[in-house]
């Protein structure tokens, strides 16, 4: 199969240099959207074909589509950063495309080729390159690769027919409040997940799935909702959309140890949790994949011993955990601050990914 090349058919009527600066002054997370999409068709028997880049503009799909009706869609979050220099980079975009090519494969879906996936990226940034916030800031231009079913039909089956896409969104911290620590809500009945299910596949009916029990975390007072394994209930698995990382040891003299709940199987594979190994043994840190019980995370933290905890995404980079509360306990982590080792990774991530660090694993993908 041939590897579309993108035609580029831009906007005519871009928005003028004074609104996209209006929208850059105070992005949010999600909220607005680049002058420009890709698009690439699949179709069975010919493939992946008629890639675009083309104005940003809605979709029209028969109310009879398949994703419509039995959700087959996946899709990526990764990020562009504006350098000291002034030009772009994205972030391991060959994680993300090998990670859409696992998803797709659990849905059923054809998997695009991570060189075409990491093409669209870069056209659309290019395209888009003065969508980039201006370096210094927390801000970055946050992508969104996403695929669909098109075939139009209510039979359940594996569709004929597919839609990528990828469209861009500048984005400033993911949670209104900044860094600022979060709250977690253990849930010891939701589950996210199941063995054998989709919880690795980066599908949007995962997050359908969180909405009830993130709102029954709102109803607790808390901003996120932590869900355990579905089996034993009991090991700890991830929140509604990041993983979770434990730190031990950073009040003592001995070295800290940092340790993310090994990949189930049910958990998502996060490219910033990946990262984050790496990174914490740069940083003198042990960094181990272990699983960690809510009982352990309980007893370490009121015993002293588990210091710091903090949640990790695309969107969300790294995110310190305040509180924790569970039926019938509630606890503080690091004293409800950010703590040492957390605010140390975070530095260090966004250094690398802001292009203020060197680039020792060659993750940054230079654009142009
Ligand atoms: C990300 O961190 O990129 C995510 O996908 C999490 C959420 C915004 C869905």
């Amino acid at each position: 199969m041939t590897t579309p090349t993108i035609e580029l058919k831009p906007s005519a009527h871009p928005l003028s240099d004074a609104e996209r600066e209006a929208i850059l002054a105070n992005p949010g997370f999600g909220r607005h959207f680049t002058d420009h999409m890709v698009t690439i068709k699949w179709t069975e028997g010919r493939g992946w074909h008629d890639g675009q880049l083309v104005p940003y503009a809605p979709l029209s799909l028969d109310p009879a589509t398949t994703v419509l009706h039995y959700a087959q869609e996946i899709f990526e979050g990764l990020k562009a950063y504006r350098r000291p220099d002034g030009s772009v980079a994205t972030f391991r975009p060959e994680k993300n495309a090998e990670r859409f090519q696992r998803s797709a494969k659990r849905l059923a879906m054809p998997e695009l080729p991570v060189e075409t996936f990491i093409e669209a990226c870069d056209a659309l940034v290019t395209q888009d390159k003065a969508w980039v916030p201006a370096h210094g800031g927390e801000e970055s231009l946050y992508l969104r690769p996403f695929m669909i079913a098109t075939e139009v039909g209510l039979g359940v089956k594996p569709a004929n027919e597919y839609l990528f896409l990828v469209i861009a969104s500048p984005a400033g911290a993911y949670f209104p409040g900044g860094v600022k620590p979060v709250s977690i809500w253990v849930s010891e009945d939701r589950v996210r997940a199941v063995p054998g299910g989709m919880g690795d596949a980066k599908t949007g009916g995962n997050y359908a799935a969180s909405l009830l029990a993130q709102a029954e975390a709102a109803a607790k007072g808390c901003d996120q909702v932590c869900y355990l394994d579905a089996v034993e209930h009991k090991w700890v698995e991830e929140l509604g959309g990041m993983n979770l990382y434990f730190v031990y040891g950073a009040a003592s003299n001995s070295k800290p140890v940092i340790v993310t709940p090994t990949l189930s199987g049910s958990i998502l594979e996060g490219v910033t949790r990946d990262s984050l190994l790496a990174v914490a043994r740069d940083l003198g840190y042990d960094a181990v994949e272990e699983r960690v019980s809510v009982d352990q995370w309980q007893r370490d933290s009121e015993n002293g011993s588990l210091t710091e905890v903090f949640a990790c995404g695309t969107a969300a980079v790294i995110t310190p955990v305040g509180t924790v509360k569970r039926a019938g306990a509630e606890w503080r982590q690091s004293g409800g601050e950010p703590g040492e080792v957390t605010t140390r990774l975070r530095q260090a991530l966004l250094d690398i990914q802001r292009g203020t660090a060197e680039d020792k694993h060659g993750w940054m993908h230079p654009l142009g």
